[in-house]
């Protein structure tokens, strides 16, 4: 199964994916994941990035669309994938259209998150992860069982990303409007869009998202 994943930062895209992951038993592929990792690395190219995704803009569709044919085509890809964060430009979809012809696939779903505008800045805002393992926190609405210690690894250091502020939110928020938008109409197009109320509890979010792939 082959699932892209589109909607807003803070939309639950990456919470999602990692549930979707582990039931169907196939990767998450999450291109900001790559790009922190590609930071951390401390690499010119990295450095590079850095301005940008601190920015709240895009890193150019060349090297997200170069990034992405290599991954999927590794082979833990075979059985299928979930794309979180590609595509956001319909550049980014025309270019991953083309790839799955190559290859001889296609997306089975395109899932739209929807949620309001005004319940992103608190989700972002009170997110965390942990340094160990990724596994993704909330403050408030989604804590370790245990305080401080991470349910899935059992570390206790855990990280907050450098563009979860208010500011780079908002222009976040704006790219995604401009340039992320625009792909639902293309994706309906194609005949797989489906949409998700994201504003439930993650739970719910979870349960909705089952039912749809298992239809
Ligand atoms: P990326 O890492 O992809 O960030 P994003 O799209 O902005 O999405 P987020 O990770 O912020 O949100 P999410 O929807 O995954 O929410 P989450 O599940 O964590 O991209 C970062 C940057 O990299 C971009 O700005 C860009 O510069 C660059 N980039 C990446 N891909 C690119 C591309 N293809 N082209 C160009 N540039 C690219 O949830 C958020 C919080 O809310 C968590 O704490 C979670 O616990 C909580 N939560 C989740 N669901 C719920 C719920 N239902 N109710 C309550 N709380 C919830």
């Amino acid at each position: 199964m082959i699932v892209i994943l589109l909607g807003p930062p803070g939309a639950g895209k990456g919470t999602q994916a990692d549930f979707i992951s582990e039931a169907h038993n196939i990767p998450k592929l999450s291109t900001g994941d790559m790009l922190r990792e590609a930071v951390a690395s401390g690499s010119p190219m990295g450095k590079q990035l850095q301005e940008v995704m601190s920015s709240g803009g895009l890193v150019s569709d060349e090297i997200m669309i170069d990034l992405i044919r290599d991954r999927i085509r590794q082979a833990d890809c075979k059985t299928g994938f979930i794309l979180d964060g590609f595509p956001r430009t319909v550049a980014q979809a025309e270019a991953l259209t083309t790839m799955f012809e190559e290859i001889g696939r296609a997306a089975d779903v395109a899932l739209e998150f929807a949620v309001d505008d005004g319940i992103l800045v608190e989700r972002i805002s009170g997110r965390f992860s942990c340094a160990n393992c990724g596994a993704g926190y909330h403050d408030s609405f989604n804590k370790p069982a245990k305080d401080g210690v991470c349910d899935r690894c059992g570390s206790t250091e855990f990280t907050r990303r450098k563009d979860d502020n208010a500011e780079t939110v908002g222009k976040r928020l704006e790219s995604y409007h401009r340039q992320t938008a625009p792909l639902l109409p293309y994706y309906k197009g194609l005949g797989i869009l489906r949409t998700v109320d994201a504003m439930q509890p993650i739970d719910e979010v979870k349960s909705a998202i089952a039912q749809l792939l298992n239809a």
